[in-house]
C-alpha cells in the first residue's frame, strides 16, 4: 500500500518529531541532473510489531522528502512492508530496485530482497536522507549503513 505523507492512527503528533520541513531535495537539486540515477525504487519501510512502534517519523520523512523532490516522486514509492525477521535492529527498511515490470506498489518477492544490496538496520533521520540521497538518487548503496538480508 502507498504511503505518502500519511498520518499514523493512533500517534500523538509529537510522535512524528523527527519529521520536520524538507527542502526541495536532500541535494537540495529541483531538478535531474547528471550524477542522478535513472532506477526505480521502493522503499519498504518495516511496519511489523517492533520496528512499526519506532517507524511512522522516518515514514513520514521520507515520504515528505519524497513527495518534495519532481525526480524522486516520479521513480520512488514507499510501501509498508510487515516485517523482515530482524526485529531488534530496527526501525529497519529495504531499498528496493525495481525491473522492468515489478510492481511499485505490490509485495516484494523475499528472493528479490535476497539478491539485492538494499538493507538498512536502525535507520535514523540523518540515515534515512543519506539512503535518499545516494541510493534512490544516485543509485549507489550506502555501503557503511547498508547490510546484508
Ligand atoms: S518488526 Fe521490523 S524486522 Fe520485524
Amino acid at each position: 500500500m502507498l504511503k505518502f505523507a500519511r498520518a499514523r492512527a493512533g500517534r500523538a503528533p509529537e510522535d512524528n518529531a523527527e519529521t520536520e520541513p524538507v527542502a526541495a531535495s536532500p541535494s537540495g537539486a529541483s531538478a535531474p541532473d547528471a550524477d542522478r540515477s535513472a532506477a526505480r525504487f521502493q522503499l519498504c519501510v518495516c511496519d511489523g510489531p517492533s520496528c512499526g512502534l519506532s517507524s511512522g517519523p522516518l515514514r513520514e520523512r521520507l515520504a515528505a522528502r519524497v513527495a518534495a523532490d519532481p525526480d524522486l516522486a516520479a521513480r520512488v514509492r514507499v510501501y509498508d512492508y510487515g516485517c523482515f525477521g530482524r526485529c531488534g535492529e530496527g526501525p529497519n527498511l529495504f531499498v528496493r530496485a525495481l525491473a522492468e515490470g515489478d510492481d511499485p506498489d505490490g509485495e516484494p518477492p523475499v528472493e528479490q530482497l535476497l539478491r539485492q544490496r538494499g538493507f538498512y538496520p536502525g535507520v535514523d533521520a540523518a540515515a534515512c536522507d543519506r539512503l535518499l540521497e545516494e541510493h534512490c538518487g544516485r543509485g549507489q548503496p550506502v555501503e557503511d549503513l547498508v547490510d546484508d538480508y
